[in-house]
């Protein structure tokens, strides 16, 4: 079973990163990413959350997996299981294999959802307080949601995603703590937007502008939130709770639809999480 002494974070470094297929409205192969730039940004947001005394954890990066960068979406973590990722789009199915070596790799038991159901970890699922919240629609199911509620013993809300740029649930929702969360509530259907207003006590929303720079997308540690430029608004909000927002640009990153989260998997559990 593995242990940790600080808060430790999975990534991989963007040697193999680019847009070679399109799989969401951010991504267009006729707009490449900048290689050297990438790699440059990825630094950047490594440094920062090293900065804020986290524990980098590194998979290996596999030639042909462009998005396995985005360690988000290998797994969900729930104390010493790692619930790895089935992909939607065939692109990303050969990252899961990849997934589970590392997982295994470091001590963690795997699990799969079961076939027929497609769920992409972390970015897809997040937990506030004890409840476990589930983007559906665009890219995982419900059923795998409420099955993996049922696994972990704990109450999951499934969230419908309506608007295909915010097809991950953490493009468009952040949990602070078990009783804060930042949220874009246009991605939601009227019924998630409600089950939030009706769960979670403070809610920060995030105007268009603020959410296609991926303001929701950022990285709690303690205090301090970790997220991509341009969301001055967001940072004001985040001040006024007593969170220290850093800025760190992920332009690159942006261009196949992901920022900071995307780029990272919380393996001892989110700062916002209240394991039963
Ligand atoms: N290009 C990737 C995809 O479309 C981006 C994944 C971003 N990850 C996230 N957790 N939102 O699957």
């Amino acid at each position: 079973m593995p242990s940790f002494a600080k808060p430790t974070i999975l990534m991989c470094p963007p040697d193999f990163y680019g847009i070679e297929y399109e799989i969401n409205p951010w991504m267009s192969r006729s707009r490449k990413s900048d290689d050297a730039l990438a790699r440059a940004q990825w630094h950047g947001l490594h440094a920062l959350l090293a900065q804020l005394g986290t524990d980098i954890r590194l998979m290996t990066p596999v030639p042909r997996l462009p998005d396995l960068v985005f360690t988000a979406n290998a797994a969900l973590v729930w104390r010493d299981v790692a619930f790895v990722a089935r992909f939607r789009h065939s692109a990303r199915q050969p990252e899961t294999p990849v997934d589970e070596a590392w997982f295994h790799s470091v001590g963690f038991e795997t699990r799969l959802c079961p076939e027929g159901w497609d769920f992409e970890g972390a970015g897809d699922a997040l937990f506030c307080g004890e409840t476990l919240y589930g983007g559906y629609l665009i890219r995982s199911d419900a059923g795998a949601l409420q099955w993996l509620g049922a696994q972990i013993g704990c109450r999951a809300i499934p969230l419908q995603l309506v608007d295909d740029r915010y097809y991950h649930l953490d493009t468009c929702f952040c949990p602070l703590s078990a009783t804060e969360a930042i949220y874009y509530p246009p991605a939601f259907d009227d019924y998630a937007r409600q089950a939030l207003v009706d769960s979670v006590p403070t809610l920060v929303a995030v105007d268009a502008a603020e959410a296609a720079r991926f303001a929701c997308n950022a990285v709690v540690v303690g205090r301090d939130v970790v997220l991509n430029t341009g969301c001055p608004q967001l940072a004001n909000a985040l001040a006024d709770l007593g969170y220290r927002a850093h800025s760190t640009d992920l332009g690159e990153f942006i261009k196949a639809g992901g920022s900071a989260k995307c780029l990272t998997l919380r393996l001892d559990g989110e700062e916002a999480a209240d394991w039963p």
